[in-house]
């Protein structure tokens, strides 16, 4: 096992890995849909809130329209390995165990993530990470009935991730359980570039914040790698904001439409037990979901801008595309999106559906596809062609 964890490290750094069908685990054809417990609880989480979340899922119908995983993030654990050597679930706030826990989310028909970390403590330093432990603590996750491991790169020591991530890779696929593996090294080593053949995601950029800066400087820096995703391999500009109330409900939808159209993985963020329906009707937009999980998993990307008036666009199956035009300006904007820039040719005829207003505009279009867009706000479709 070492020589291979080698050789694969060897053959990463040099880039001659053939990266263009991802891990082969077989998972993640499609972005992940889930949730995280993150970017609203950060260390103040407990099994209840993981029960909790995970009813959410269901009584809210969001399980119906592709959530599925339920992710534990930092902070699960003992500060200290047991006497074997095993990774301990914190007994003062999660006393039943993480694979009670499993057992009834899997009961609900949907799935469990753990994090860990590729370094001697994770970031919150309240627990140990899997560096030299990856075989141990891959084992261990599988035998609680884990399905997502969130791989995070604090307290690493200084050794380079190219030889650090692999090794819980082939950790995990030795493990004997299909287990989704979310690289979390902030998009430092440029992983896009190597992590597609180890890993079915990878963070492309530090953390989110529930702020509109954030969000557009993370779409940007994530953008320049939409040619490294596909089926099995997605690039991760990092969990969703949407509900958790530092934006308005226009910049949220903005987040959430982009984040679809660039194939990221779809993980809510906020506490789903007190959700609003606004923010219901933002995550649970299926419309839009739909671009996200479109089979042909090609990411969106950037095509135009003038100024801060942006149109980001990519293919979808059977010939569709979908188009978001984006007005990060301070003021309602008129924005054009092209044919020439969203992949279409000039006598293309398409029916446009808007997929927040849940209705097709009532003439067909060719060449060009203009609205007014408010400040901070978007305007999202997906145009079918009818002839060309
Ligand atoms: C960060 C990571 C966050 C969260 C946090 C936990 O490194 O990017 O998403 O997991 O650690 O401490």
């Amino acid at each position: 096992m070492e020589v291979m964890s080698v050789l694969l490290t060897v053959l990463l750094t040099i880039g001659l890995w053939d990266q263009t069908n991802g891990v082969s685990n077989g998972i993640g054809k499609t972005p992940p849909m889930g949730w995280n417990s993150w970017n609203h609880f950060a260390c103040s989480i407990d099994e209840s809130i993981i029960r909790g979340t995970a009813d959410a899922l269901i009584s809210t119908g969001l399980s119906k329209v592709g959530y599925e995983y339920v992710n534990i993030d930092d902070c699960w654990g003992e500060q200290n390995r047991d006497a074997q050597g095993n990774l301990v679930a914190r007994a003062s706030t999660f006393s039943s165990g993480i694979k009670a826990l499993a057992d009834y989310v899997h009961s609900k028909g949907l799935k469990l993530g753990i994090y860990s970390d590729a370094g001697s403590y994770t970031c919150s330093k309240t627990m140990p990470g899997s560096l030299g432990h990856e075989e141990q603590d891959a084992k261990t996750f599988a035998s609680w009935g884990v399905d997502y491991l969130k791989y995070d790169n604090c307290n690493n020591g200084g050794t380079q991730p190219q030889k650090r991530y692999p090794t819980m890779s082939t950790a995990l696929s030795n493990s004997g359980r299909s287990i989704f593996y979310s690289m979390c090294e902030w998009g430092d080593q440029n992983p896009a570039k190597w992590a597609p053949a180890i890993a079915n995601s990878w963070r492309t950029t530090g953390d989110i914040e529930d702020k509109w800066d954030s969000i557009t400087s993370r779409a940007d820096q994530n953008d320049q790698w939409a040619s490294y995703a596909g089926p099995g391999g997605w690039n991760d500009p990092d969990m969703l904001e949407v509900g958790n109330g530092g934006m308005t409900m226009e910049e949220y939808r903005s987040h959430f439409s982009i984040w679809a159209l660039i194939k990221a993985p779809l993980l809510i963020g906020c506490d789903l037990r007190s959700a609003s329906s606004e923010t219901l009707g933002i995550l649970g937009n299926q419309e839009v979901i739909s671009v996200n999980q479109d089979p042909l998993g090609v990411q969106g990307k950037k095509v135009s801008k003038q100024g801060d008036l942006e149109v980001w666009a990519g293919p979808l199956s059977n010939k569709r595309v979908a188009v978001v035009l984006w007005n990060r300006s301070g003021s309602t904007s008129s924005i054009t999106a092209k044919w020439k820039d969203i992949g279409l040719s000039s006598n293309t005829v398409v029916q446009a559906r808007d997929l927040w207003a849940h209705s097709k505009l009532s003439t067909s279009l060719q060449g060009n596809l203009t609205s007014s867009v408010d400040s901070h706000a978007c305007k999202m479709y997906i145009l079918t062609p009818t002839s060309s």
